[in-house]
């Protein structure tokens, strides 16, 4: 039986009505609109086409939002500036710095100049601490995707063994923490999982990943993951986002729908789901903020 399809798309639209109506109640008590500042450096079309897909994420909830275009060969002080003029600026609660960013910056250098209180990414190094000690500020959106759709979708973590395939700041390793942690009153997003994280140096990856019950993909290597990687009837969550002869695709092949038991289309399933973590993140700022 083919793997049932873990609609991000849909469920994100769910998500969004309920965080619209939540800022119409909060406007309704005389609070302001949370605002999102977004800067994009160069021209990357990926990057502009995400960007363009959060701005318009925020307007349709109620969000405020500006774009800061930046020119490629920004220097990197006129960059610092710009997020410390945001920083000091009440009307936005949140920034995104969207990455990559070109190689003359320091991205570290840049991350670190977002003040951590509208740090809605979660890429401070003061709130990826938060989250490692499990009394999190904000959880990074895409790993908060995946286990939203986990959540919402009835797939209960709690003892499972979970494998995910990369390791990256953004997702891998901040998705193993979430995942390995104990659900509290503080840290209601932790998974209970016993975690694997396997990358490029990871050896007989199959085998690793036949050991999931609920298997991660995201490392950037369109198809990767293919069936015999798959332990019949497991959960798949494809955070792969490749472009192929101009097609989006993610990390895990095609056959895979025929093994698991659930899995993650691309697109339209945990790339939508990120947009509207931002979007959580943004009013949470403004409610840790403003009240
Ligand atoms: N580039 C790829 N993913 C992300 C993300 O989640 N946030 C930002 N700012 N840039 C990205």
């Amino acid at each position: 039986m083919p793997a049932i399809r873990l609609d991000g798309k849909l469920l994100a639209q769910t998500i969004r009505t309920e965080i619209a109506a939540r800022l119409t109640e909060r406007v309704a008590e005389g609070k302001h609109p949370p605002g999102l500042a977004a800067i994009l450096v160069g021209d990357n079309p990926a990057s502009q086409v995400y960007v363009r897909n959060k701005r318009k994420a925020c307007e349709e909830v109620g969000i405020r939002s500006w774009l800061f275009p930046l020119a490629a060969n920004v220097p990197q002080r006129q960059l610092l500036d710009l997020i410390a003029e945001l920083n000091a600026n009440p009307e936005v609660h949140g920034i995104l710095v969207q990455l990559p960013l070109p190689s003359h910056l320091d991205e570290k250098a840049v991350l670190d100049a977002v003040d951590p209180t509208i740090d809605v990414d979660c890429f401070h190094p003061e709130n990826v601490g938060l989250l490692s000690a499990g009394f999190p500020r904000f959880y990074p959106c895409t790993p908060h995707g995946c286990v939203q759709l986990l959540r919402r979708n009835g797939i209960d973590t709690a003892g499972k063994e979970v494998v995910i395939v990369g390791r990256s700041n953004i997702v891998g390793k901040p998705l193993a923490m979430m995942l390995m942690q104990k659900r509290t009153a503080m840290n209601a997003m932790g998974g209970d999982a016993t975690v694997t994280v396997a990358h490029s140096n990871t050896a007989d990856l199959a085998a690793v990943c036949r050991r999931a019950d609920i298997l991660i993909a995201a490392v950037g290597v369109p198809g990767l993951i293919t069936a015999d990687m798959v332990r019949p009837g497991a959960v798949v969550l494809d955070v792969g986002m490749n472009t192929v002869n101009g097609k989006l695709v993610g990390d895990v092949a095609p056959g895979v729908a025929e093994i698991a038991s659930a899995l993650t289309p691309v697109p339209g399933g945990v790339g939508p789901m990120t947009i509207a973590m931002l979007l959580e993140n943004t009013v949470r700022a403004a409610e840790l903020l403003d009240g």
